[in-house]
């Protein structure tokens, strides 16, 4: 027998193994001032390119008058208790509803969080006679609500849709026999990678086989479709999302969560949902905040618009440049290089000191591991004059990676020193 602690000691955690680094350097770091492209890091001034703040809504004016005059006149206990109890609002009906009107679905519920949403959601959604069938890169709250799952579960390989046919052949055959039905989960945008889920795909398998999807558009609303809707309206297919999930942590810049659906089924979920049922409900400035959000995203499709022109600006930019950006097909930027851990640090320092660009850096075991990724998250605040400051210093950058630059031991030590 071990003590608990001591074996957690022992069996370090992916990330782990990175902890010798400064607590508030490449993890944890503190960026200071008003949200925006241009903040606070380490004592300087950095260009910002890491916030989901897509539409540039954290800091907008109306936002930051709604969310005050809220916290002003309720507080942020209000309301207390659980929505099931006494923490049920007419501000909550109302913002459920009219995000409802914008999906473009018969009903809404708000939940505090979506990571903890959407784990909830699925525990309520199957039991153990379902099958879930689920994309391989899918966010880890969608993995965390498939881990609950007392059922089978197949995953099938990102956006493959060859291999989630032969899934769902697998599935169609276990729920035959245990008289269940079958749930398959994806992503509208995949946040890492950028890239869409083929929703247009995965819907026409409707046609072959008997499920019940549930798309995660925490990257797709706001920024996604015609009118923001996300990318169900995008591919034009959100009418056949049968759950349709976003966060208010990306384009609404804020807390909170929803998921949207049929009358009849969102009436069961409000009833079966354990984090909605037993936790505090949203306190009112996020409801009233939000309220004001959705505003903006139906009466301003100038801040979509810019957005797009940023990104548009940013990826052919880079593109122009040689750079590989994978596949994506959405405001999400990954810029791809090859080279190691150490590279990677290396070229994140000299990038957020030498030119004063503050961008986040994915490396192994989130890509594999003689991948560095840089993710560009374009918003609509950010400028062409901050986007030609940024093709300048990756380039710059491309260099020194190319020539060796970034392999220096003594690079190496003074990150590992930090
Ligand atoms: C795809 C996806 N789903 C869910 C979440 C979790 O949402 P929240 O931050 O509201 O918990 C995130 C991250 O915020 C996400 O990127």
């Amino acid at each position: 027998m071990v003590d608990l602690f001591e074996k957690l000691r022992m069996e370090e955690g992916a990330l782990a193994k990175y902890s010798h680094l400064p607590d508030d350097y490449f993890f944890f770091p503190k960026l200071e001032g008003e949200i925006g492209p241009h903040m606070m890091f380490n004592g300087k001034k950095v260009l910002n390119w890491s916030l989901n703040n897509y539409l540039g809504l954290a800091n907008h004016p109306d936002v930051r008058k709604a969310d005050a005059d809220a916290a002003a006149q309720y507080g942020l206990a209000s309301p207390m208790g659980a929505r099931m109890m006494s923490g049920n609002s007419v501000n909550h009906l109302k913002l459920e509803k009219e995000l409802a009107d914008f999906v473009m679905k018969e009903d809404t519920m708000l939940l505090n969080f979506g990571y903890q949403g959407v784990v909830s959601i699925i525990d309520a959604l199957v039991g153990r006679k379902d099958v879930i069938v689920y994309d391989a890169e899918s966010h880890a709250c969608i993995i965390d609500g498939v881990r609950l799952h007392m059922g089978k579960r197949f995953v099938f390989l990102h956006n493959n849709l060859e291999s989630l046919e032969k899934q769902l052949q697998r599935a169609t055959k276990l729920a035959n026999e245990t008289g269940g039905g079958i749930l398959v989960i994806t992503e509208g945008v995949f946040g890492m990678s950028g890239n869409m889920g083929d929703l247009t795909g995965i819907v026409a398998l409707k046609k072959k086989y008997n499920f019940r999807l549930f798309v995660d558009d925490a990257h797709g609303f706001g920024t996604m479709g015609k009118t923001g809707a996300g990318a169900g309206e995008e591919q034009g297919v959100q009418d056949q999302i049968d759950l349709y999930f976003s966060t208010f942590a990306k384009s609404m810049a804020s807390i909170g969560a929803f998921v949207a659906g049929d009358k009849k089924i969102l009436k069961y979920l409000r009833y079966s949902v354990r984090s909605q049922i037993y936790a505090k409900s949203l306190p009112m400035p996020l409801v009233l905040g939000g309220l004001k959000r959705l505003e903006l995203l139906r009466t301003k499709p100038e801040l979509k618009d810019k957005l797009w022109t940023i990104v548009h600006a940013v990826q052919s930019g880079l593109r122009d440049r040689g750079f590989h950006l994978g596949t994506t097909k959405s405001p999400v930027t990954p810029v791809l290089f090859k080279g190691g851990v150490g590279e990677a640090a290396n070229m994140s320092m000299d990038l957020r000191e030498n030119y004063g660009i503050f961008c986040s850096v994915v490396i192994y075991p989130v890509v594999p591991k003689d991948v560095i990724m840089f993710r560009i998250i374009p918003t609509a605040a950010h400028t062409l004059e901050d986007v030609e400051r940024t093709l300048e210093a990756f380039s710059a950058l491309k260099g020194k990676l190319d020539s060796g630059f970034y392999r220096s031991e003594e690079l190496v030590s003074v990150t590992k020193e930090m």
